[in-house]
């Protein structure tokens, strides 16, 4: 008789995972919902227009014609995919192009380019801190900045959000034998908010500890010609680090870290992240470019965006809802518990207004909200038939 004690399968938890089930079966499941057709502010889901309210496309750039243009020339040039790493045969010269101009736009000695902003935090974070080396992050990161630090074989310490006392606290009972790093988002994506650079600069400097600012959501949007929250302060020879993505202001997927050359040598020969996957594909990077090169000349595009901020920020405030204290395009709309707020997300739906539902883990459950975000190319009448949307469901569910 075999007396051996089975272990429990490891697809045990899948059979018992329901909850997305149940939520599907209520018709409140706002997830994975495929978009059929995409006019730039305008998405096709399930056969109807929806008003795209919740993109990261922040200066409309995805249907730009130069954009579209470079990209499909790129395809005949290049061919559709790279089939390699950078570090073997994956390397274009686009990539090299697109990694000196970002290095000059963003004031940075060099830069490098990944396949996701993902994958360059995830890449930068898990080859710098060593074995000997602790980073410091903030409870509000990003995911891969987290997943970096677990993937890194150092130490991690993270402060509550914002929160530089404790910080330095932390910081105070550093051991000098070991190397710090502080890393922390530009623009917090679920909230809008900056980080607070003109503190953190003297307190990494005070304590010796490197900076890296994760400028997702900042790229095209902050600083001087879109250039970033660093350059917003005027502390970019300040922040040793510059992380960053194409798949918001850029209109397309890769990322990049921006820093001395010698870091970005050190990366280009550490960093597994870049070294282990292939690379981003020609008619992307050619996308990116010529993305790239718009924001550089059209100032006017981030006027509008910043009009239109404005514009739904007024106009969910006037209505009573809390946004909290957004500083940016992300207008994060405080609905409360997860079931009202998938309900809100519904109605809105519905309605023809596509927003982001946010729930736990990524902010606590009782702080559940709909993400909403501008647009460039919003016209100020999508906003504010979004805003009266808003406004309807909002009394019919009693949170305004
Ligand atoms: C703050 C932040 N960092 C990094 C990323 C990752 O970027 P990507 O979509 O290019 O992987 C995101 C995207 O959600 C983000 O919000």
């Amino acid at each position: 008789m075999n007396t051996q004690i089975q272990p429990l399968s490891v697809f045990e938890k899948c059979r018992q995972f329901t909850k997305a089930a149940e939520i599907k079966a209520a018709g409140l499941y706002p997830y994975f919902k495929p978009i059929s057709e995409s006019e730039d502010t305008v998405v096709t889901i399930e056969g109807k227009p929806r008003i795209m309210l919740g993109s990261n496309n922040y200066l409309g750039l995805t249907h730009h014609p130069k954009v579209l243009e470079a990209a499909q020339k790129a395809l005949h040039v290049y061919g559709s995919g790279c089939t390699g790493s950078r570090f073997l045969n994956g390397t274009l010269d686009l990539h090299e192009r697109l990694e000196a101009e970002l290095a000059e736009f963003l004031g940075k000695e060099a830069c490098l380019v990944f396949t996701t902003g993902y994958q360059a935090n995830l890449g930068a974070v898990s080859a710098l801190v060593g074995r000997d080396d602790v980073v410091y992050l903030d409870k509000l990161d990003h995911a891969c900045i987290v997943d970096g630090a677990k993937m890194s074989y150092g130490e991690t310490e993270r402060f509550n959000h914002g929160d530089l006392k404790q910080l330095e606290r932390k910081l105070q009972r550093h051991d000098s034998a070991k190397g710090a790093l502080i890393a922390v988002d530009g623009v917090y994506s679920m909230e809008g908010t900056l980080a607070d650079l003109p503190n953190l600069v003297p307190l990494a400097k005070q304590y010796g500890a490197g900076l890296m600012v994760d400028d997702a959501h900042a790229l095209g949007v902050i600083g001087p010609n879109g250039t970033g929250t660093s350059a917003h302060y005027g502390l970019t020879d300040e922040v040793d680090m510059i992380t960053g993505t194409f798949s918001k202001s850029l209109a397309s997927i890769g990322g990049y870290v921006a820093a001395s050359a010698n870091v970005i040598d050190f990366l280009r020969h550490h960093s597994r992240p870049l070294i282990f996957t292939a690379s981003l594909p020609p008619s992307n990077t050619a996308g990116v470019l010529a993305a790239l090169e718009v924001l550089r000349t059209d100032s006017e595009r981030r006027e509008t965006l910043w009009a239109n901020t404005k514009r739904l920020q007024d106009g969910m405030r006037g209505l009573g809802f809390d946004i909290g204290n957004t500083q940016t395009p992300i207008v994060p709309v405080l609905i409360g518990s997860i079931e009202a707020t998938f309900l809100a997300w519904r109605r809105l739906f519905d309605a023809g207004v596509f927003t982001n539902p946010v729930t736990a883990p990524a902010v606590p459950a009782s702080q559940s909200r709909l993400r909403t975000s501008v647009m460039a190319t919003h016209t100020f009448d999508q906003i504010d038939f979004a805003v009266e949307q808003f406004a309807r469901i909002g009394r019919e569910l009693g949170l305004i």
